[in-house]
């Protein structure tokens, strides 16, 4: 059994300050972090990237306004609109990517949402996403600030995009969602909430009060310090190192016949397309499963590695000797749909009020959906509450493994 020492399980004391109205350590350990983001404000999460993707849309949305969203949004931001009751409008990601991602959202697609939505409170997008593409926050950021709306966005995966110079605060970002605990050594549920806008800065904390427990883990607030402490030491360097080995890695696998991303990517994020070697990114994940290299994430089109600086030599060596060895086959023909917005019949707010029931998705044609539907990871909704469920809907949640989906009555 593992010791625990419950001696570090501390709470709120004048010692070691209070979240939501923190002026002591907590305050303190926010303002290093602004520093090492560029921030003008930091706040802390131990309530994971989810509580820091609902204070920044409360802080920046008033509840009942538009909202632009890209469409490939984590299931979070969905929940939080509904709870705001905001009006998204969606904006679609292009496959600009490669076969089967879900590729970016250009700038020039948002402009249009935006003139088309001249009252939006803010636009709202997942950069970089499951599979590493980063969007062009820079050609996006200055799209935003012509029609002076802010630009949100969900950094879960890219905390270490600090020692790219690729933040997306660094990149022009009103305010990005991080969830350190995704890439960075920092306990499950540690994020940061990074913003650059002084006066919205003001509402941080009050609106992540709105939604977090007023009993925050305290080691997990330590781990983000500590972690913080170690990207300013050695953090950043680090991660420059794996970006070497990631780039080895990915040039051993395009030359066994893999595919990869194309488009600005996260440097240490390995992502790789196996329809060129004949397999399906799950069944991919199944032989690299076998050969030692656990993968993140899998689908039909890609096995997805998160590598860290803490990955021993070994693991890498595992890692590389999979990837040689991979059994090629013939290239399969993968059936990518385009991306697919299904009809609107009501706001997601009202689907939430509404009464719902479960029924198998092979029934649901024709119904509206009450919540998100999405297979997890990657955590994107294939329908959104308050839209009819129709029968491509169907299809793509059946193939991806969901079953019963909740619709309202
Ligand atoms: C893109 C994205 N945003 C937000 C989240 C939520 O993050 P957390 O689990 O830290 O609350 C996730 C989780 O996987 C994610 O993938």
């Amino acid at each position: 059994m593992l010791a625990l020492n419950w001696s570090l399980d501390l709470t709120e004391l004048p010692e070691t300050d209070s979240l939501y109205e923190c002026d002591g350590a907590i305050r303190q350990s926010e303002c290093r972090a602004a520093e090492l983001f560029g921030a003008a404000y930091t706040a802390v999460s131990a309530g994971g990237c989810t509580l820091a993707i609902q204070g920044m849309l409360a802080a920046f949305a008033p509840v009942g306004s538009t909202v632009i969203f890209s469409r490939n949004i984590h299931r979070s931001a969905v929940n939080t609109a509904m709870l705001l009751g905001l009006r998204p409008v969606w904006v679609m990601h292009r496959r600009d990517a490669g076969e089967g991602l879900p590729g970016r959202v250009a700038p020039e697609d948002m402009a249009a949402a935006l003139q088309a939505n001249p009252g939006a409170a803010a636009v709202y997008l997942t950069s970089p996403d499951y599979y590493g593409c980063l969007s062009d926050i820079a050609g996006i950021a200055a799209v935003c600030r012509t029609y002076d709306v802010p630009l949100l966005v969900d950094n879960a995966h890219g905390t270490h995009l600090i020692a790219f110079d690729r933040h997306p605060l660094t990149c022009g970002a009103t305010a990005s969602a991080c969830s350190a605990h995704k890439t960075l050594p920092v306990i499950t549920g540690g994020a940061w909430l990074n913003c650059r806008d002084e006066q919205a800065a003001k509402r941080i904390k009050s609106a992540m009060a709105l939604f977090g427990s007023t009993s925050p883990c305290y080691l997990t607030m330590a781990s983000l310090d500590l972690a913080r402490a170690w990207m300013q030491a050695e953090g950043m360097s680090a991660f420059r190192k794996l970006a070497d080995t990631v780039d080895a890695l990915r040039a051993l696998a395009v030359k066994v016949g893999f595919g990869v991303p194309c488009g600005a990517c996260d440097p240490v994020r390995l992502t790789l397309l196996t329809a060129a070697v004949g397999f399906t990114g799950d069944k991919a994940a199944d032989y690299f499963r076998k050969h030692g290299a656990a993968c993140e994430h899998s689908d039909g089109a890609a096995v997805v590695f998160i590598l860290t600086p803490f990955n021993t030599s070994h693991d890498i060596d595992v890692l590389r000797r999979a990837i040689e060895a991979f059994p090629v086959r013939e290239p399969i023909a993968l059936s990518v749909s385009e991306p697919h917005m299904p009809a609107y019949a009501m706001p997601p707010r009202a689907a939430l009020e509404r009464v719902r029931e479960t029924v198998p998705v092979e029934q649901a044609a024709g119904r509206i959906a009450a919540e998100a539907a999405c297979p997890c990871p990657p955590g994107v909704p294939v329908v959104m509450p308050g839209e009819e469920i129709d029968d491509k809907c169907v299809k793509i949640l059946l193939s991806t493994g969901i079953y019963e989906i909740s619709v309202i009555q």
